[in-house]
């Protein structure tokens, strides 16, 4: 069986693939939210991904404070 990581899975798109992923009984669904998984953590990232034995990702994750992201500079 596959696993299949959805990151992001607190957020608005998250939720929904929470709600569909019962349908798709040949995969395991693992879910992060930011607190667990920071994607911007590219060694946390690489981490769990071995250790979960993650073959498929479906990122949900996102940035998506518009006006911080216009004003903001890093
Ligand atoms: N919602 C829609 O109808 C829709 C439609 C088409 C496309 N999209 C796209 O789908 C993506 C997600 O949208 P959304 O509406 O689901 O946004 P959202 O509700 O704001 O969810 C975004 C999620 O990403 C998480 N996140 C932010 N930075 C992160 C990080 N560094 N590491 C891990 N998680 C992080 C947030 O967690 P925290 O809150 O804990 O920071 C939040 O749970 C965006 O690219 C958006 O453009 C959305």
């Amino acid at each position: 069986m596959s696993n299949i990581l959805v990151t992001g899975a607190g957020g608005q798109l998250g939720s929904e693939i929470k709600k569909l992923a019962y349908k798709f009984t040949d995969y395991n669904f693992i879910y992060t939210n930011s607190s667990e998984l920071d994607i911007t953590n590219h060694i946390a990232v690489d981490s769990f991904l071995i250790f979960n034995k993650i073959t498929i990702v479906i990122n949900c994750a996102a940035y998506t404070a518009v006006d911080k992201a216009e004003k903001t500079k890093y």
